[in-house]
């Protein structure tokens, strides 16, 4: 189980002041609309723009169209800031956790979680963008035939240019990467998360390029409202308000950058091998299973270590050596239990997630699904060697 992070008891104890004073309210006998009058709590993270930030001179797209979406239903707005990657796990225990009765930009989805979610209509398109200097045609696979181009570490993008000879992949670990390689002259497009990609070209590279959105299997997605699955009637009201929002929310789009115009579609990817982003900023994500190595329930059977081996041997054991081999003893994981003991599983989780950057570990939230996490954490349990030598 993922441990508590700070501001979950605060909110706990926010909800109950909540209650407390719902109960207050009651007394008084003309409240006939107590719903009308509490807050429309939403989830969100406070460090992940372009979608939202704590910072009230630049919330974000999904805090403003919250902001809008309360408004429209006649209630104030409150926020729960869940300081996380935006994965299957964080929606755990913020929404389904009754922190929030709402939270803005999960992938409409039934894979996404369903049935214990639900969601309201589209609210925006997101996907990968081609993101190149102004002036070129861009839109299929062949007009980028002897290019170079940057495609994020696992992606969709890389799964599908990874059977063409004619292209040449630089691969990056997160669109700010993608960019950067562009900047610096690496490639001549990077083939990366649009939305990221428009804030960055927004706030950084002053407009510099253009970006092609493109759309597909494990390209775009619909980015929805999220409830849990007993608001439905919420999420009726919301789904009411939502036709006279797109302007706002359109007007939104624009403000922060994200990529507009008409998608060019792809044709589907072979297999993919990893989980993808939707949302990917700095220091935050939320993770859209597209995944087919998921195991159904929750035992972590003979299938979990098996895909977690397969993953670990695909991408992990360059450094850390094929099936956990490895002679060096730093990066030696079989030494984890020896090495933490209980907090085994604690350590593993950070250092996945967040990586050690200055010392050569690479983070990984961006690329796997909590789900994937599991399954590699499953087999390096089987491998743990007691050695003290
Ligand atoms: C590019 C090389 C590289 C890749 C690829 C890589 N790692 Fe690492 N990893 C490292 C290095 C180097 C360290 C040691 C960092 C340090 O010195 O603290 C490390 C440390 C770790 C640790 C902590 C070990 C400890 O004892 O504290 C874990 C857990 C880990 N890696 C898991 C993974 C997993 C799982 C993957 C695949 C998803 C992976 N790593 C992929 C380089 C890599």
């Amino acid at each position: 189980m993922r441990p508590n992070r700070s501001g979950i008891g605060a909110s706990r104890n926010r909800a109950i002041a909540g209650l407390l004073a719902c109960a207050a309210a009651l007394v008084v006998p003309a409240l006939l609309h107590a719903d009308e009058a509490q807050p429309l709590r939403l989830c969100a993270d406070p460090t992940n723009l372009p979608f939202s930030s704590d910072n009230p001179s630049q919330p974000g797209f999904y805090v403003e169209i919250g902001q809008a979406l309360a408004q429209a239903l006649g209630r104030p707005v409150a926020y729960d800031w869940y300081k996380s990657y935006f994965g299957k796990r964080t929606v755990r225990v913020t929404l389904l956790g009754k922190q929030c009765d709402a939270m803005i930009g999960l992938p409409r989805s039934e894979d996404f979680m369903g049935p214990a979610v639900i969601f309201s209509g589209t609210v925006a398109k997101e996907g990968y963008g081609l993101v190149a200097a102004k002036g070129q045609v861009l839109n299929s696979l062949d007009s980028l035939h002897g290019k170079r181009v940057a495609v994020q570490f696992a992606s969709t993008p890389q799964n599908l240019l990874a059977s063409r000879a004619d292209i040449r992949m630089v691969t990056v670990l997160s669109p700010e990467e993608g960019m950067q390689a562009l900047d610096q002259g690496k490639a001549d497009v990077a083939f990366i998360w649009g939305p990221v990609a428009g804030w960055l070209n927004k706030t950084s590279y002053n407009d510099r390029y253009q970006i092609q959105l493109t759309e597909g299997e494990g390209l775009s997605w619909d980015a929805a409202i999220g409830f849990a699955k007993t608001s439905t009637e919420l999420r009726d009201r919301v789904d009411a308000v939502l036709p006279q929002l797109q302007a706002t929310i359109g007007a939104l789009a624009v403000k922060y950058g994200l990529p507009t115009g008409q998608p060019a579609r792809f044709g589907a990817a072979p297999a993919m091998p990893a989980g993808t982003t939707i949302g990917a900023g700095p220091g935050a994500t939320q993770t859209a299973s597209v995944v087919a190595t998921e195991t159904k329930g929750d035992a972590p059977g003979t299938e979990a270590v098996g895909s977690g081996k397969e993953i670990f041997n695909g991408t992990c054991a360059h450094c850390h050596g094929p099936d956990a081999i490895q002679s060096e003893r730093k990066i030696d994981l079989r030494l984890l239990r020896h090495r933490y003991g209980d907090d085994m599983r604690e350590k593993f989780w950070t250092t996945v997630h967040e990586g050690r950057p200055t010392k050569g570990m690479p983070a990984w939230k961006e690329v796997f699904t909590d789900d994937q996490f599991d399954h590699i954490f499953s087999f390096l349990l089987t491998v743990q060697s007691d050695s003290n030598d």
